[in-house]
């Protein structure tokens, strides 16, 4: 049995696991909301740590569709504290919504904590956010103009608000005024727009804090508690590595780190209580939003991936720009969020195929490159070299275990681990919740 074969078939380490991180490992919408939600029924706590509600997460659960935005996907397990950690950022108009709706199916999603240090989206950031994209014209990023970009900017600038603010009236109200300062004459004088009212939006975040008072707490130390005791605490990624501000494709990238060590970061948690990082990867390709995308397919084949994988954005509604799978981009984010784990999603989208191609290198100005290249200006010239696997026709959907998929389905799980490097733990064969082939316990 070779080695890769071996990592399949194993029954993997069972030791006790109680930090987890799960991170997407292409562009987004990789099915982190379906995997965290698989994972919540054996997990105490789950945890946001970075992004705001420029995530959407659909979760699938005994036939009814949950798009989430903001709320860890544990939020639908009534077992599970779901926690906004410190590093997200908090549209609270939206949180509130996210929490009605959940409430009126069901779901008691008010039992949310919030940590006190997250700092809050606020109406001037969405304003910024879309006005900025339309100065940049045809360089702008695509971003989802939910304010997510601006909100971190002021964070790292040092005038951002905090969710703690909206508990001092006169602090929030100086600290309203001194922001708006600034940003009411980029509005006015370079962007030709009307100046925004200090006392309207700190009015608007008032209105939130007796709500927000139950809910707001020291994550950090509820967090570390909950270790110290055993408790399983999953780090729920939004965005994905190559969205990440410093290893992604910048500047087409989100304006956080939702890589792994962005868990640590984002929660108050450190690096020595994470014991398992799990990569999310799609069995191909997607992007939302511009910038580079070497595999991107512009044809038929293209348009047939987004019809069969639904590939829609759960935020925007874009069409999602499609491709085969890129070995080199999850190779990538498998060496800088050290995976222990992959879990592939959405097989059973490639289903009907004669040939699956593969990206296994790219042609870089008359070089062949089997990882991403180092600069900007190489990514953009960079053209795929694919390899080819065979396909198969029988529906997967209702496959419970790898040794039931058909024999050319499994060599495409076991060529792809391969190229990874990492072993794959679970496998997604369908939107829904038991649609899942665990390979190894993840806990
Ligand atoms: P996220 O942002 O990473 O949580 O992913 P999204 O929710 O934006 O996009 C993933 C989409 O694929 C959602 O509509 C999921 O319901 C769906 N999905 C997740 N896993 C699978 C799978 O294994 N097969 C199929 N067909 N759909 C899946
Ligand atoms: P989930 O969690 C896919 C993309 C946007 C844009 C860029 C910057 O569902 O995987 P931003 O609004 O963050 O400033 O936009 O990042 N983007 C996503 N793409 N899935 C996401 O989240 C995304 N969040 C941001 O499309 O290209
Ligand atoms: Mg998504």
């Amino acid at each position: 049995m070779s080695r890769v074969a071996r990592m399949i078939s194993g029954t993997g380490r069972k030791a006790i696991m109680t930090g987890i991180v799960i991170v997407g490992t292409q562009w987004g919408d990789e099915g982190k909301g379906k995997a965290t939600d698989q994972l919540g029924e054996s997990v105490d706590y789950v945890v946001r740590y970075s992004g705001g509600n420029n995530a959407g997460h659909t979760v699938v659960v005994a036939g009814q569709t949950y798009a989430l935005h903001l709320l860890p996907s544990g939020i639908l397990n009534p077992g599970c504290v779901p926690v906004i950690g410190n590093g997200v950022v908090v549209d609270l108009g939206v949180l509130f919504e996210e929490i009605d709706q959940l409430m009126a199916r069901g779901v008691r999603a008010d039992r949310v904590l919030i940590s006190a240090n997250a700092h809050v989206i606020a109406p001037y950031h969405r304003v910024l956010d879309r006005v900025t994209e339309r100065f940049l014209g045809k360089r702008k990023l695509g971003t989802t103009g939910r304010g997510v970009g601006p909100a971190y900017a002021d964070k790292v600038n040092r005038i951002g608000i905090r969710v703690q603010d909206l508990f001092d009236e006169s602090i929030l109200r100086q600290k309203v005024a001194a922001c708006l300062e600034q940003k009411n004459a980029l509005l006015v004088k370079v962007y030709n727009r009307p100046a925004i009212s200090a006392t309207e939006v700190a009015d608007e975040l008032l209105q939130y804090v007796d709500r927000l008072r139950p809910m707001m707490t020291d994550t950090s130390v509820v967090l570390n508690d909950a270790l110290d005791q055993g408790k399983v605490v999953l780090f729920e990624g939004a965005q994905a590595h190559h969205l990440d501000v410093d290893f992604g494709t910048y500047p087409y990238v989100t304006s956080s780190s939702p890589i792994a060590a962005g868990a640590c970061i984002g929660s108050g948690v450190g690096p020595t209580r994470i014991d398992r990082v799990v990569g999310i990867a799609k069995a191909y390709t997607t992007r939302v939003g511009e910038g580079p995308f070497p595999g991107e397919l512009l044809d038929e084949a293209g348009e047939k991936l987004r019809q069969d994988g639904g590939e829609f954005g759960t935020t925007t509604g874009r069409p999602r720009r499609c491709g085969w799978f890129d070995a080199l981009v999850v190779n990538q984010a498998a060496r800088i969020n050290a995976l222990t784990d992959v879990f592939l999603t959405k097989l059973d989208v490639l289903t009907g195929w004669d040939k699956i191609p593969i990206v296994v290198g790219y042609q870089v100005n008359g070089n062949r490159l089997t990882a991403m290249p180092m600069t900007q200006t190489e990514l953009h010239h960079a053209q795929p070299i694919y390899e080819y696997m065979d396909g198969w026709t029988e529906d997967i959907t209702t496959k419970r275990s790898f040794s039931d998929l058909p024999a050319t389905t499994q060599a495409y799980v076991l060529r792809l681990q391969e190229l990874i490097g990492v072993r794959i733990s679970g496998i997604g064969v369908g939107p829904g919740r038991e649609q899942t082939i665990m390979i190894h316990d993840l806990l």
